[in-house]
């Protein structure tokens, strides 16, 4: 019997290379004066100013919000909102990864109802229009730019939550492989990492639907070809082609499924430590694989198909694919646990965090808190 489900799918996508020209005429069709949401480092790569350009090309009368931290934190939020009140903004343009994207969904709500970020934790309906938010990806990971939701961390708390709604999901995504060709190899790796994990628990996760499999399932083949090329040379428009449109795919995916356990211990790290989302997924991913490998053997060989791999039986796909996912980290030079300072006291409050997740109940094996801790001791080796 296939699941019951419902599909929406709110943001128009422009994909292609130098589709980011059209900003000026996207964002006069949604308001009149816009607020830009970004960070310095977007800026310092140049990709503030060929927008800007375009939006001066345009007419269009704009300002700049630049004060995102990476793991967007409920401060940005509300101060982002302040200055899109004081601009008396009418539209909201992201520019950057996921943590202006998100931002800025955050900004979209609470600039037009008010109230602090963290009332609108879950799922919710709105009863005020958000504000209209466009935006532009500059790396190829989380596809914010076309999902409903935002992570933002309550900084009181040290606490990942997620605000979603189709209201706040991107009018338009702008997506432009050229905006992605800057990113350095480590922001690659991450963020890529981050996108291979979006598919994988997509597709094995409890909620997995036929309308989410087939994106999660063509992403995977993207990203296994892709990521690794992208990596290797930033210059190489094909793979960054490829890698947006594997991030892309993944997002339409866990947008109409959800994410796992992954997340739920990538987010309660992230939290606790201020640690790149990509690299705690990527740390994560083949433990948490492996774990749950006995409830979903099936849909793990599907994952090692995806990734090219060859296997006789499905109980040697599904190794093979966690071998796989812990072999591309390894070529990518991703960071071990170890960097990030985790300390064996912290192991409760982490995984009492992880557990907590709202994601937690969809992986394929519910983990406990104390599955959660064993995980931890596996990854930093302190069995
Ligand atoms: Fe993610």
């Amino acid at each position: 019997m296939f699941p019951s489900f419902s599909y929406e799918m709110p943001t128009r996508v422009e994909f292609g290379r130098g589709v980011v020209r059209n900003v000026g005429h996207e964002v006069s069709a949604l308001g009149s004066r816009v607020l830009i949401l970004s960070d310095e480092g977007v800026r310092k790569a140049g990709l503030l100013d060929i927008v800007t350009g375009h939006l001066v090309e345009a007419s269009v009368l704009y300002e700049l919000f630049l004060d995102i931290e990476p793991n967007p934190k409920d401060h940005n939020v509300h101060r982002a909102a302040e200055a899109a009140g004081a601009f008396e903004a009418d539209c909201l343009l992201a520019v950057g990864g996921g943590s202006p994207i998100d931002c800025a969904k955050g900004v979209a709500i609470v600039a037009a109802a008010g109230g602090r970020i963290r009332d609108y934790e879950g799922r919710f309906v709105p009863a005020v229009t958000p504000l209209p938010v466009i935006a532009i990806p500059t790396t190829a990971g989380t596809a914010s730019e076309l999902t409903f939701g935002a992570v933002i961390t309550d900084t009181a708390e040290h606490f990942k939550f997620t605000v979603k709604s189709p209201a706040l999901a991107p009018k338009v995504a702008l997506a432009d492989p050229e905006m992605t060709a800057t990113m350095p190899r480590n922001l690659t790796a991450f963020t890529g990492m981050d996108a291979l994990t979006h598919a994988i628990e997509a597709y094995t996760c409890r909620v997995a639907t036929p309308f989410s499999d087939a994106p999660a399932l063509v992403a995977m083949d993207l990203i296994g070809r892709f990521l690794r090329r992208a990596w290797q040379d930033g210059r190489d428009m094909e793979a960054r082609e490829g890698m947006l449109l594997g991030s892309l795919l993944a997002g339409m995916a866990f947008s109409h499924s959800d994410v796992a356990a992954v997340h739920c211990l990538a987010e309660a790290l992230g939290a606790m430590y201020d640690a790149p989302h990509g690299a705690c997924n990527a740390i994560a991913l083949p433990a948490v694989m492996a774990y749950s490998m006995e409830a979903c053997v099936d849909r793990y060989a599907d994952v090692a198909r995806c990734l090219g791999l060859s296997f006789a039986t499905t109980e040697e796909g599904a190794r093979a694919a966690v071998r796989e996912v812990q072999q591309m980290a390894r070529d990518l030079e991703l960071p071990s646990i170890a960097v990030f300072g985790v300390r064996e006291e912290d192991f409760e409050i982490i995984a009492a965090k992880a557990e907590a997740n709202l994601s937690n109940p969809d992986n394929p094996r519910v983990l406990t808190r104390a599955d959660y801790v064993a995980l931890l001791r596996i990854l930093t080796g302190t069995v």
